[in-house]
């Protein structure tokens, strides 16, 4: 199957259409059926996926490693920077140059903005972008997209609150610029002013013409949404604990806050890891999605891999 992904490169969200997303979420569902009914998979056979997390990662490295399985492919990974040649000062762009040639796709993690792009580059085979510092990440705005869809079974008409570290959070980034191929969607970003949704992105949403409100009123936010999307301080991204210090735990949602404020149809998501921005006892309501979205991460990896890849799948 050739779609317009195949030998693509994915780096940002901009690269997808509502056409794209179709059928990529069309072969999602399938998955999702092949992996449920524990039907064996070999399309993949004889592939090779080169994983290259050079920063933590439990879901997104594993996800795509599972996907990548599943498929009958194989892997072949390097995890974090002391154990890589970049530690010894090899450059990425080296690095990507003898890699190409030892794998058939390339999934790539760095803690620096733009790596992915700067390894595509130098690749020949298709790189994806598996988060680059605080730019993008557009396989879990893929997954986002696709579980909110899974949760609402609409993706137009809603209202969407982004909560917490906005500023420094990759994954609100490329979610908030996908949903502007939805119609109608309203954005309402609940963070302390100093981490709040950069103004570039606000920008571009309402260049799409849509309504964004910045806030930091959190229960005014929470209690408007069909979908809270939470996300942590990126700690790893500041100098000093002291400059995150004074926000920390601000917008810890509850049960009782949901209870108390939201709508009583509300998803809660969250890319994980959590750390308290989401108390343990909201676990346990049904709005809660937070672990069907990493599940989701399996199934959409598998679509992504197949239509980059240009395998179809049959029956
Ligand atoms: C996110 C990331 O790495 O950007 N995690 C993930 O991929 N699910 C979110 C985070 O680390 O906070």
């Amino acid at each position: 199957m050739s779609s317009s992904l195949t030998n693509q490169h994915i780096l940002s969200v901009d690269q997808f259409n509502q056409s794209i997303i179709q059928d990529l979420f069309s072969l999602t569902e399938q998955m999702k059926l092949y992996k449920q009914n524990k039907q064996i998979r070999t399309v993949l056979n004889g592939y090779v996926l080169g994983n290259l997390f050079f920063e933590a990662s439990t879901r997104s490295r594993m996800s795509f490693t599972s996907a990548f399985l599943y498929l009958g492919g194989q892997v072949n990974h390097t995890t974090g920077v002391t154990f890589s040649s970049i530690s010894k000062g090899e450059t990425l762009e080296d690095t990507i140059n003898v890699i190409q040639s030892y794998c058939d796709v390339i999934v790539l993690r760095h803690s620096e903005l733009g790596t992915a792009k700067k390894a595509s580059q130098v690749s020949r085979v298709p790189v994806i972008n598996a988060g680059d510092g605080i730019g993008e990440h557009p396989t879990q705005a893929l997954l986002d997209l696709y579980t909110i869809f899974d949760e609402k079974k609409q993706l137009d008409n809603l209202t969407i609150t982004m909560v917490g570290d906005l500023k420094h959070g990759r994954t609100v980034h490329s979610l908030a610029r996908l949903l502007c191929l939805q119609k109608n969607i309203r954005f309402i970003f609940a963070a302390p002013q100093i981490v709040q949704m950069p103004e570039a992105i606000v920008s571009d949403i309402k260049s799409h013409g849509f309504q964004v409100e910045l806030t930091d009123d959190f229960n005014a936010a929470i209690s408007e949404a069909d979908v809270i999307y939470s996300t942590r301080i990126q700690r790893e991204r500041y100098e000093n604990p002291s400059d995150y210090e004074t926000f920390d735990g601000l917008f810890t949602l509850t049960k009782e806050k949901i209870n108390h404020y939201c709508k009583p149809d509300v998803t809660v998501m969250h890319p994980l890891p959590r750390t308290n921005e989401i108390k343990l006892d909201v676990d346990a309501l049904p709005g809660a999605a937070y672990f069907r979205q990493a599940a989701n991460g399996l199934y959409v990896r598998m679509a992504l891999f197949c239509s980059v890849l240009g395998k179809e799948i049959n029956g």
